[in-house]
């Protein structure tokens, strides 16, 4: 039975205000990727180095309430000599250890361009299993593409449904679940279009939630920012994108919902904690929740760029950068 309590202590704890969630599950092909992009091989070992000079980073719990690991991760453990597991190493710091659940995604049969998120089949067992080795949160990305036509009624349909079977899942098992709809930002589109598209989105995410019986107070909603197309001409100014994104969660969200955690979607470092920022000091005293960061490449790119397979104090002095202009951004906060 759902332990409502511990669901809505944990989820609360994942979005106080000061602090944010580092998005460090990267799928094995998604991190090679990365690494490619600094000449460094995607090997096993390199992967456990990479992360242990994430998270043993000096007073990462200032800034980082929770950690979402890849379940590679999850079952590695730091690299000094009495080798700790991550969860546990983790848990000592007083960071929340989460885990991705999803099995990315594939096209969606019928609709041309358009993707679902996979991952259902045996997902209460893995949830069990992952809860016993210590995850208190999991998270599943689904995708809704903007294009020509798209996106179709069945692909955020269906999206929101699978989001909403996770949920409720992760909710069983205790477990609380980052609710993660993301509109893309690649394409020419307005800002206004993906205001209008994110905002059926996560209408169509509440009703799924909402029908499944899922406890709004035990998830995070991890969406998209309101912003233009990656190659629309009129790119909308950082105001422009905070007073966007503030109305389209103020009118489409749910009170209830413990917190809000934006993803980065390819947006660059600066620019992402510049929103971040600017919508904290315009409006934190009239939303509901508060408003923070689960970003992956915006909290990592520095980092990455910085450490090249071997420089471990320079990738921390750069995360630790990052990771603290975000958590002043959740208080409006520019450095
Ligand atoms: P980005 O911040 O790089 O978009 O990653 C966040 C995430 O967790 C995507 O699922």
């Amino acid at each position: 039975m759902r332990d409502e309590k511990q669901l809505k202590a944990i989820a609360s704890k994942m979005v106080l205000k000061g602090k944010g969630i580092l998005a460090a599950d990267e799928s094995t092909p998604t991190c090679t990727k990365r690494f490619d992009s600094i000449s460094v091989e995607s090997t096993f070992e390199n992967r456990n180095k990479y992360r242990n000079m994430l998270f043993t980073s000096s007073n990462i719990e200032k800034y980082i309430s929770g950690v979402i690991l890849f379940d590679e991760t999850f079952k590695q453990s730091t690299t000094c000599k009495n080798k700790i597991p991550f969860v546990e190493y983790l848990n000592s710091r007083g960071i929340i250890p989460g885990i991705k659940v999803d099995g990315g995604t594939q096209d969606l049969a019928g609709f041309p361009d358009e993707k679902i998120t996979d991952g259902l089949d045996g997902l209460k067992k893995r949830l069990e299993e992952y809860y016993n080795m210590g995850a208190r949160f999991a998270k599943w990305r689904a995708v809704i593409t903007i294009g020509d036509d798209i996106p179709s009624d069945a692909c955020i349909y269906s999206n929101a449904h699978g989001l909403a079977r996770y949920a409720a899942l992760c909710q069983n098992a205790n477990i609380v679940p980052i609710v993660e709809p993301e509109v893309l930002m690649n394409g020419s589109h307005t800002i206004e279009t993906c205001y209008e598209i994110s905002k059926r989105t996560l209408n169509v995410v509440f009703e799924q939630l909402i029908l499944n019986r899922v406890m709004l107070e035990g998830i995070v909603l991890k969406p998209n920012m309101i912003i233009s197309g990656l190659d629309c001409d009129n790119q909308a100014d950082i105001d422009k994108v905070a007073d966007m994104t503030y109305r389209c969660l103020k009118e489409n969200v749910p009170s209830e919902v413990a917190g809000i955690a934006f993803l980065s979607g390819g947006q660059s470092s600066d620019l992402a904690t510049a929103h971040l920022q600017k919508m904290n000091e315009k409006y934190q005293d009239e939303m509901p929740w508060n408003l923070t960061f689960s970003y992956g490449r915006a909290l990592q790119h520095d980092a990455l760029n910085s450490w090249k397979g071997s420089n471990v104090s320079g990738g921390q002095e750069a995360f630790l950068l990052r990771a603290n202009a975000n958590s002043l951004a959740t208080k409006g906060i520019a450095v």
